[in-house]
């Protein structure tokens, strides 16, 4: 089933990931979408919350059925789609920061957050969660993130019909989601690095599991990584965040 040609719209919920996640665990078939008008424990990476205020933002998640492990490109599909979608909304090119993070100028306008279920050896199921922050105020975010974040409103100047949005996701989702099935593992990453605000050869310093890394920015792997080089050595980084990025 196409993404988006079966969606279940509810006015509240917890967070729309774990609503999908419980579809899928039941049975529910590849491409289903949950939205919800709020989320009153929206989770973004890192445990971190989510702010979902009611009809401000778009709050959605996609029951995915992957037939092969290389989930860590979901992220990147799902950013690829949105900047593609916003674009077709309202002609704005808006940026990508690895792995997960929608940006304008220095601003957060959302976030993809993707867990994935596993059965044995094999997935089972992956959850698509995408936020976007689309009619908030200034005043609409908690005081601790309003300095970095960001919405459609914000950067218009006018009013924006969610709808619009999403019925401009669809089509880009599936249009990525099927890239992604045809193994275009080398095009995505060339796709994400163009749409990336992290241009090649930049210094960075990444915060890991194990501790800060710094070293040159050397692009996105077929396989969704981070490329770092540091002392001559080339590591990938699957799951890291950009703390700094030299000028
Ligand atoms: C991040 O940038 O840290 C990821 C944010 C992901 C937010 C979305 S909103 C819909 C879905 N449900 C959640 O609880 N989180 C994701």
């Amino acid at each position: 089933m196409e993404i988006g040609a079966k969606i279940n719209r509810i006015k509240s919920c917890s967070s729309t990931n774990d609503i999908a996640k419980e579809m899928a665990l039941s049975g529910e078939e590849e491409g289903t979408v949950v939205i919800s008008d709020e989320q009153t424990k929206g989770r973004g990476m890192k445990g971190r919350k989510w702010y979902s205020a009611r009809k401000k933002g778009i709050y959605l998640s996609v029951i995915l059925r992957p037939p092969h492990f290389n989930i860590s490109l979901l992220p990147l599909i799902a950013g690829l789609a949105v900047t593609d979608a916003v674009f077709d909304s309202i002609g704005l090119r808006i940026k990508l920061r690895w792995p997960n993070d929608l940006i304008w100028g220095k601003k957060k306008l959302g976030g993809i957050l993707c867990e994935g279920g596993f059965l044995g050896d094999r997935i089972n199921y992956a959850i698509l969660g995408i936020g976007l922050n689309v009619n908030h105020g200034r005043g609409d975010f908690p005081e601790e993130i309003r300095h970095e974040a960001t919405s459609l409103k914000l950067i218009s100047k006018e009013d924006m019909d969610e709808n619009i949005v999403l019925q401009n996701l669809w089509p880009a989702l599936n249009h990525w989601y099927s890239r992604f099935l045809q193994d275009e593992k080398d095009k995505i990453a060339c796709h994400f690095q163009e749409n990336s605000i992290l241009p090649l050869g930049k210094e960075i310093t990444l915060v890991t599991e194990s501790g800060e890394v710094s070293g040159i920015y050397r692009g996105i792997h077929s396989q969704g990584s981070l490329i770092l080089e540091s002392r001559g050595k080339r590591k990938s980084f699957f799951s890291a965040e950009i703390k700094t990025m030299k000028k």
